[in-house]
């Protein structure tokens, strides 16, 4: 594999009963890159995170990340080796504040029990401390500094997005794979979830997103993925994709007119 790819995904199939939802599917991720994934509802998008992601087992094909093939291993072993996701619906413990849902994030890409039973109540007290220090800082990064103790459920529509970023980094992943970040969001709001990813990349973290709005996939993407029924039309950066015709054919119409 190349030395400059992170993700590289081989010959990927996804068969449900009848259904090639993904259908012989290769591309590949470089590292440090914003990799946009577009396509019409129904196309394979959510699927893809879910193989990607341990959710569920490909029919055939490798998912090779950092070297490794990944695929069919179970969702806590592949956030293990640093692959974090969003889902489309929010989940967050809304019962929970920020700083609360900060600390669960962190546990995630450990051993289970980490804090409770592996060291002595000084270590563990430590840990804590160095838990809640860093669900702080977590909190500043996606800009929910002043929210700290607010349970999540009382949080608005786009600062509960921002949080499960937030708890997504928690788990320190090398790659993120947002599925549609900025869905049901106002202007404001999108406009501070952009800013969040761009800075994220700036810590070198990988972002693969899942987008409809094609002014913030124009605008953010270093290239973009194209899917329709599983099969993939175009794969490139941006100007290129929104050219293809095949994508403007299946998806793109005349939503989104091409400044130049
Ligand atoms: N667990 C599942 N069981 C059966 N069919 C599914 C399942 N998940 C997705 N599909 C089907 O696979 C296709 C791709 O779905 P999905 O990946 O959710 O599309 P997208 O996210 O691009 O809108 C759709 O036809 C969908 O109905
Ligand atoms: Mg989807």
């Amino acid at each position: 594999m190349n030395k400059d790819q992170i993700l590289s995904v081989k010959n990927l199939s996804k068969n449900f009963g009848g259904l090639r939802a993904i259908d012989n599917l290769s591309f590949s991720v470089k590292k440090g890159e914003i990799f946009s994934i577009i396509g019409p509802n129904g196309a394979g998008k959510s699927t893809l995170f879910n193989l990607i992601t341990g959710f569920i087992a490909p029919t055939e094909g490798e998912i090779i990340f950092e070297g490794e093939d990944i695929a069919g291993l179970k969702p806590y072993q592949v956030a293990r080796k640093k692959v974090g996701r969003t889902f489309q619906l929010t989940t967050l413990f809304f019962q929970n504040t920020v700083l609360e849902n900060l600390i669960i994030g962190q546990q995630v890409t450990r051993e289970a029990g980490y804090l409770q039973s592996m060291f002595g109540w000084k270590k563990r007290k430590e840990h804590y401390q160095q838990a809640i220090k860093r669900a702080q800082e977590l909190a500043e990064f996606v800009g929910l500094s002043n929210y700290c103790n607010t349970a999540a459920a009382l949080l608005p529509h786009g600062a509960q997005k921002q949080l499960s970023i937030g708890m997504v980094l928690a788990g320190d992943p090398d790659l993120i794979l947002l599925d549609e970040p900025v869905g049901g969001m106002s202007m404001d709001e999108i406009d501070v979830v952009i800013n969040l990813i761009k800075n994220i990349r700036k810590t070198n973290i990988t972002v693969c997103l899942i987008e409809h709005k094609m002014s913030v996939v124009m605008n953010i993407s270093d290239r973009i993925l194209a899917l329709n029924y599983g099969v993939k039309m175009a794969e490139d950066i941006p100007e290129v994709v929104c050219r293809n015709e095949q994508v403007i054919k299946s998806y793109l119409g005349d939503k989104y007119v091409v400044a130049s």
